[in-house]
């Protein structure tokens, strides 16, 4: 594997827009879009015309990987009907569409598996986010029955989990790799396991959320248990040329989950257990949203001097996210070795040609030579037309007015 290491000799307004190795993967730039839900599947976790085009946007706005959202790994596991999900081979297809078009447009085609545990079985952020109820089963999505690691719900009024036996834990874990192999079937070539946000894996690992008393609970090597052996098992099963990503909330170095010295112990087991990347979100959500918000403070939410030093003690690669906004920001995490891939969750929702605007406001690309070949010789053109009509619009803006 090709750890990206950032080169000091590099003009520091590239770094962003150089191309990344990963195992045998080469992304065209630093610029990854984090996995977003859409909540929007059809009939069967099937991804559709939705989905390639929301993420053919970015694709064609120069990312460099482009990650699809949490796809489940079992029905169980789905956070709303609207979920996608890889547990059966008749999802594959309408996914390799996705990461045919992904690849097509130059873009690196990346998923992100999850399964939701006891924080399934929700309403559309449409329908309120909350836990469904009657007046959504009366509209035909009614709640099912949720899994986690002990029968603890995540607040008053959330469906009561059933606690996962050691033979449903077997079979989660075959899941994944199941699901792992038919995302590489559908022609992805980045792989991500949800590790955060309160979820299953998440759910395992905080002392909240697990309180069991077998092999899987307890001191903080069993509650890591049920990970490492999710991570081994899809490493297993996904392509050995093929990078692994692993999304963990850095929320946890606050609430005794895992501590600096236990995060750096248990980075360092799922790097030797052949994940590449740690995607750094900051959010928690071992507890109900929105409450969770308040325990973590926001702001450029992504925490660069923690995931400097995961970085440096464990060796792994770092995927920084977290209201990165501005191309110069992003630039600079990389820069100062904070990261080596910066994910971009609402700010490309907002702007899908964020990496091409990045790179003219780095000034890297006079010549929209980064844009779609049928778009170059006309933006070249609209330029000096555009400019100087936007100038003039400024300054009629800021002169004083006349009464
Ligand atoms: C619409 C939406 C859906 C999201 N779905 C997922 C998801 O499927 N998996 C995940 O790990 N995070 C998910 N997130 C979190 C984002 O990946 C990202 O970590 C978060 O929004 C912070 O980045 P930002 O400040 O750039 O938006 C979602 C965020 C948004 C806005």
């Amino acid at each position: 594997m090709t750890v990206p290491v950032v080169d000091a000799s590099l003009a520091p307004r590239r770094v962003l827009f150089e191309p990344v190795h990963l195992r045998g993967m080469t992304a065209r730039n630093r610029v990854a879009i984090s996995p977003m839900q859409q909540y929007s599947a059809s009939e069967g976790g099937l991804a559709n015309d939705w989905h390639l085009v929301h993420l053919g946007r970015f694709a064609l706005g120069g990312a460099g990987i482009v990650f699809v959202e949490s796809t489940a790994v079992e029905p169980r596991g789905r956070n709303t009907h609207g979920d996608i999900g890889l547990w059966d081979d008749a999802q594959v297809a309408p996914l390799r569409r996705v990461a045919d078009l992904l690849r097509s447009q130059g873009a690196v085609p990346a998923i992100q598996l999850g399964h939701t545990g006891r924080k399934g079985a929700l309403q559309t952020w449409w329908h309120g986010h909350g836990p469904l109820n009657d007046v959504d089963a009366a509209r035909g999505e009614g709640p099912w029955p949720v899994v986690g690691p002990s029968a603890l719900p995540v607040d008053t009024g959330w469906p009561v989990p059933s606690a996962l036996t050691e033979d449903e834990i077997r079979a989660l874990v075959a899941a994944w790799a199941a699901a792992a192999r038919r995302a590489a079937a559908a022609g992805f070539d980045m792989l991500e396991i949800h590790g955060a946000h309160g979820y299953l894996i998440h759910q395992f690992l905080s002392p909240e959320s697990n309180q069991r008393t077998d092999g899987y609970g307890g001191s903080a090597a069993n509650r890591q248990r049920f990970a490492l052996e999710v991570a081994r098992a899809v490493r297993a099963a996904w392509p050995a040329e093929r990078p692994l990503a692993w999304r963990i909330s850095l929320a946890d170095l606050d609430d005794g989950t895992l501590p600096m010295e236990a995060m750096v112990g248990f980075v360092g087991a799922l790097r030797d257990a052949g994940v590449d990347v740690l995607d750094c979100s900051s959010a928690a959500g071992i507890s109900s949203y929105p409450a969770n918000g308040a325990r973590v403070p926001r702001g450029l939410d992504f925490r660069a001097d923690d995931a400097a030093e995961i970085r440096r003690r464990t060796g792994i690669a770092i995927m920084a996210v977290g209201f990165i906004l501005d191309a110069h920001a992003a630039q600079d995490l990389v820069a100062r070795g904070a990261a080596d891939l910066i994910a971009l969750g609402r700010e490309a929702l907002f702007n899908p040609n964020w990496a091409v605007h990045a790179e003219q406001q780095l000034q890297n690309d006079p010549s929209h030579a980064l844009w779609p070949r049928a778009y170059r010789a006309w933006l070249a053109k609209r330029a000096p037309l555009a400019d100087p009509v936007r100038a003039a619009a400024a300054a009629r803006a800021s002169a004083p007015r006349e009464n």
